[in-house]
């Protein structure tokens, strides 16, 4: 991001818009496990935010927390002006996810399908969207993630990047108002490591507003406006990048990041 752009960020759109997702004193436990132990996070419309973190630490529970996958015992939840906690019935969660975009490490398209039938099929089965728009879309999105030559491709014939670029323009067609990306980085090949970071890059700068967990410290810390630092289901500190890399005040901060970027591969310079 260069200045400009991080200058234009820092201002809000409205001073009074409420938080696009906005969590407060989360707990959630698996039987005698708690994973999740008063979490509090907030994300503002057009924003990306990171979470990054020791593995268990609770980073992918939190974000299948927003979309209503697992179900917290305690705490607010509101995402895009639903709250999560009070959801019920499974239309409700349905409405919930068409609204918010989830991205997984393993991309799950469904492989009886072309590229573009994989773009196509939620937003005409699920969202009752005409097929002609949803094609079209498709092709935008498809033009978006650089695939347009893969659209009538299997997905066998991609490579695991090119597979996971499938799956965020999947994620965007159902036009979400916000994406979670969970390690959409971590199975992939080091080659294709840079395409898929490229392509969440301009959806932040385009304002789509995102909710990245990564292990890519270096990309975190260049596309993020905040970032969150988390351990043992806490929140253990959190701020704006250059803050908490350039200098994290708490030294459980300090030696978790001495450890990834020590020897971690920069995505900076994919
Ligand atoms: N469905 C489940 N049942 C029982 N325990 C679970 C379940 N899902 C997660 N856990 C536990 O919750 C803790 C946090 O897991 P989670 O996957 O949220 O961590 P994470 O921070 O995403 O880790 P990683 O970086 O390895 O992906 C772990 O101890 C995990 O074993
Ligand atoms: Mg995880």
């Amino acid at each position: 991001m260069n200045a400009t752009e991080a200058f234009l960020k820092s201002v809000p759109r409205t001073a009074a818009e409420p938080p696009l997702v906005q969590v407060r004193d989360l707990h959630l436990a698996f039987g005698a496990t708690e994973v999740l132990r008063g979490i509090d996070l907030q994300v503002h419309r057009g924003r990306a935010v990171s979470i990054i973190g020791p593995s268990g630490s609770g980073k992918s529970s939190l974000l299948r927390c927003l979309t209503g996958l697992v179900r917290p015992q305690r705490g607010e939840v509101q995402v895009a002006g639903t709250d999560v906690m009070t959801l019920k019935t499974e239309p409700e969660f349905i409405a919930l996810r068409k609204r918010v975009g989830f991205v997984f490490q393993q991309y799950n398209l469904f492989p009886h399908l072309t590229v573009l039938e994989n773009l196509t099929i939620a937003p005409v089965r699920v969202a009752g969207r005409p097929r002609a728009e949803s094609e079209a879309l498709a092709r935008e999105l498809l033009a978006k993630v650089k695939l347009s030559h893969k659209a009538d491709a299997w997905p066998g014939e991609l490579s695991g990047g090119q597979q996971q670029r499938v799956a965020i323009a999947r994620a965007l067609a159902l036009r979400p108002e916000l994406i979670l990306f969970d390690e959409v980085t971590s199975a992939l090949d080091p080659e294709t490591v840079g395409e898929v970071l490229t392509v969440i890059r301009e959806l932040v700068r385009e304002g789509m507003t995102c909710v990245l967990v990564t292990h890519e410290m270096r990309f975190a810390q260049e596309v993020s406006d905040h970032v969150y630092f988390t351990e043992a289901g806490r929140v253990v500190e959190h701020g704006p990048p250059a803050q908490l890399f350039g200098d994290p005040r708490h030294e459980r901060t300090r030696s978790f990041l001495q450890r990834t970027l020590g020897g971690g591969r920069s995505a900076l310079a994919a």
